[in-house]
């Protein structure tokens, strides 16, 4: 079952799910990683890897919100309100990520490529103030992004060993 349903999660938006679990974890990891390295052609190289994959997420994160709009939401078995905003919140982090970072790396005068095969338009001027801003949300966004993951695991695993209602179970198996 390719589409979702009522009640289930179709195949697109289980790959999906995962695949950006993985990317978005990595990147993270990578990024906090990166980051404190001292000034050398490994770590800038590393940022290369970082900004290919960050716009790959881009790319698989307006994949699925796409989707998401064309298929119907599986329910959820409670609504309670944070539930119910977790998928919104999640989405803003997902978006505004690589968002921050490209305005951040195309603002301040470094181009964008995906693995060096293909470099981005510049859709973005150099401007060192825009370029520092951009960079500060992109730090500070991380940070709040990886407390929102532990908080979505958590609530996945209540669901599914608490609550057992195989919440965790349906994003897996369908
Ligand atoms: C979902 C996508 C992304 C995630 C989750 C992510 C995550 C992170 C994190 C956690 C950091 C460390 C921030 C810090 O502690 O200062 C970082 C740094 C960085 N990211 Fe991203 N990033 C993403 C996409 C991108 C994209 C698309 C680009 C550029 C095209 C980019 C460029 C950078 C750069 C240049 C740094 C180093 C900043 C510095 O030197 O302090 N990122 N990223």
């Amino acid at each position: 079952m390719l589409r979702n349903d009522q009640q289930h999660w179709g195949l697109i938006s289980r790959l999906t799910h995962w695949l950006m679990a993985i990317l978005i974890v990595g990147l993270l990891y990578l990024g906090l990683y990166m980051a404190d390295l001292p000034d050398s052609p490994d770590k800038f190289a590393l940022y290369g890897l970082h900004k290919s994959f960050g716009v790959i997420a881009l790319g698989f994160v307006t994949f699925r919100l796409i989707w998401r709009l064309m298929t119907i939401t599986p329910d959820l078995p409670d609504q309670l309100l944070l539930s119910r905003l977790s998928a919104p919140i999640l989405y803003l982090a997902m978006i505004m990520m690589p968002v921050s970072g490209l305005t951040m790396s195309q603002a301040g005068g470094h181009p964008v490529s995906i693995f060096g095969w293909y470099t981005l338009p510049t859709l973005i001027d150099k401007n060192p103030a825009l370029g520092k801003l951009a960079w500060q949300i992109h730090g500070y966004a991380g940070k709040i992004f990886i407390a929102l993951i532990c908080l979505h695991i958590l609530a996945a695993l209540y669901h599914q060993l608490i609550l057992k209602n195989n919440l965790l179970g349906r994003m897996i198996k369908g």
